[in-house]
């Protein structure tokens, strides 16, 4: 990779940002496809976001992701966001367009293509969600669009409850919302096509955690984990052990990558590249490779 004068910087901001895998499979994207860009991450803190959306538009960066804790903080120094952000109220994809820095949301696009990669188109089906936070919001907007009925099932129940009258208006009563309960979970699972976990539950350092008990799975219900570290959650393995279909988080993340890529070059991203090269990363420090 060669910088130079023309270079196009793009960047990761949020706190903590040192383990993200986005420079590594946005720079094999740009290289692969010989770009003129680089990518790089900025540690930011809250409390000091105004004055880095200022030093972006003085720099001219080209583009951002934004990560945890300023996905939502972020909207307000932005000069227009699209109809996703407005529904999901978070950002995590910035473009800078001639000065004008505008917001997008790419966890739902992400999840989509994501599931249509592995052939689990969402038409005509009938999906239980777990979990209302941010990711469950961003990827019930767009598979609402798409599908049947969804169902989702939190822990609080007021927050699920939330998120549906927020779709509501958009899809109607195709969009349901339950307590996350041994019970109700059972209930739904058994008329459903497709299982998405967007709780933070099994994710490092808590893999011996799972949503769902084993004897709820079943062969013919694929499950899609959007937790990605561990790469196998404990949700995963035990369908995978029934013998259902498995849909690995990593692969929701390159993707809603891939989505952000293609807003910034206004290009197809190289989805292979950005998919191995996140996979190398991940498994790197197991392998003693730095
Ligand atoms: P993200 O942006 O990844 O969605 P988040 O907004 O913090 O993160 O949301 C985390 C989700 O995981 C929430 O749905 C949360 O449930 P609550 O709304 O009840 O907090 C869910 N979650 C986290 N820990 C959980 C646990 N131990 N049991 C059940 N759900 C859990």
């Amino acid at each position: 990779m060669t910088i130079q004068g023309t270079t196009k910087i793009c960047a990761l901001i949020g706190d903590p940002v040192e383990h993200s895998l986005s420079p590594c499979i946005h720079n094999a994207a740009f290289q692969r496809l010989k770009f003129d860009y680089v990518y790089v991450a900025f540690q930011v803190r809250r409390e000091e976001l105004a004055k880095a959306i200022q030093g972006v538009r003085s720099l001219k960066i080209h583009a951002l992701n934004v990560t945890m804790p300023l996905k939502v903080d972020v909207i307000q120094y932005l000069d227009r966001v699209d109809d996703v952000v407005k529904m999901v109220g978070a950002v995590n994809t910035i473009l800078n367009d001639e000065g004008s820095l505008i917001g997008y949301n790419t966890d739902g696009k992400g999840a989509l293509m994501a599931l249509k990669a592995n052939n689990e188109s969402p038409a005509d089906k009938k999906i239980v969600i777990l979990g209302a936070g941010g990711a469950s919001r961003a990827i019930s907007y767009s598979l609402a669009e798409e599908t049947r009925e969804i169902m989702i099932l939190n822990r609080t129940l007021e927050k699920a409850e939330s998120l549906v009258k927020d779709l509501s208006s958009k899809f109607g009563n195709k969009v349901r919302s339950g307590k996350l309960c041994r019970n109700l979970l059972r209930k739904e699972l058994k008329e459903a096509d497709l299982l998405i976990n967007a709780t933070s539950l099994g994710m490092h350092p808590n893999e011996d955690k799972t949503p769902v008990k084993k004897n709820l799975l079943r062969p013919d219900l694929p499950v899609f984990d959007l937790v990605y570290d561990p790469l196998e959650t404990r949700l995963l393995m035990e369908a995978k052990s029934v013998g259902a279909k498995t849909i690995e988080g990593l692969t929701m993340l390159v993707y809603q990558g891939a989505a952000s890529f293609e807003i910034w070059t206004g290009k197809k991203a190289p989805i292979q590249v950005m998919l191995e090269a996140a996979q190398e990363k991940i498994e790197a420090p197991k392998s003693g490779i730095v």
